[in-house]
């Protein structure tokens, strides 16, 4: 794989690009002090700024690694950031990754996160030169499974009771798009 790392990527509404410390009070605000947000998510939701504020310089300190892939959502028209989508898992001896992401609640159905996980799929095909990228879904959280499907994933199979997340012990909906499914459209 190409270790090229978090390079902005731009679709029609969005601009993806790295996470700077200026973001935690939009981050807090908009997506990570929300619980129905974090519902189906394994982290809970943010009780300060100053918790978002230090994820944030994490994030900032692993962007030195070529391996590290996770951009700020931020649509054109306010440049404001309201969700991210990150490489979450990374197999490098398969030329596999695992994808997370999660939207400010203000900006569901309006397929932003679509757009977001299509650019992020290409970028992880074209540059870094993967072969799969999946997700998984909790199967209480069909919207998120519905994103994966809308950006070109198959689904793969459920495994049962697999993962635990902030609602509990659930099943994890495994979808994914591998190289040869572009090759073949
Ligand atoms: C899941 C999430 C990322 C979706 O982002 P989004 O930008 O709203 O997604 P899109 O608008 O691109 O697509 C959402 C799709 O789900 C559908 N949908 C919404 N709620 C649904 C529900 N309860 N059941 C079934 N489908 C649903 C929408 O109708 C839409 O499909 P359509 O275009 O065919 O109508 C967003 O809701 C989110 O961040 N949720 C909280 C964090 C999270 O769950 N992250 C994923 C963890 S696996």
């Amino acid at each position: 794989m190409n270790k090229t790392g978090t390079v902005t990527l731009e679709t029609n509404r969005l601009t993806l690009r790295r996470f700077t410390p200026a973001d935690a009070q939009d981050m807090f605000d908009n997506w990570a002090s929300d619980s129905v947000v974090t519902r189906f998510l394994t982290w809970p939701a943010h009780p300060s700024v100053e918790v978002t504020g230090k994820v944030i310089a994490d994030w900032v300190k692993a962007y030195e690694n070529g391996d590290y892939f996770n951009w700020a959502i931020t649509p054109k028209d306010s440049g404001r950031v309201i969700g991210n989508i990150a490489v979450v898992n990374l197999n490098e001896s398969a030329d596999a990754a695992e994808i997370g992401y999660c939207l400010g609640r203000a900006y569901w159905n309006r397929g932003i996160m679509t757009e977001a996980l299509k650019a992020v799929t290409c970028y992880l095909f074209d540059t870094v030169g993967l072969n799969r990228v999946a997700a998984c879904h909790d199967a209480n959280n069909p919207a998120s499974g519905r994103v994966m499907e809308k950006a070109g994933m198959k689904t793969e199979g459920i495994l049962r009771q697999s993962q635990r997340n902030n609602s509990g012990i659930c099943d994890a909906v495994w979808h994914s798009i591998v190289r040869s499914d572009i090759e073949k459209q």
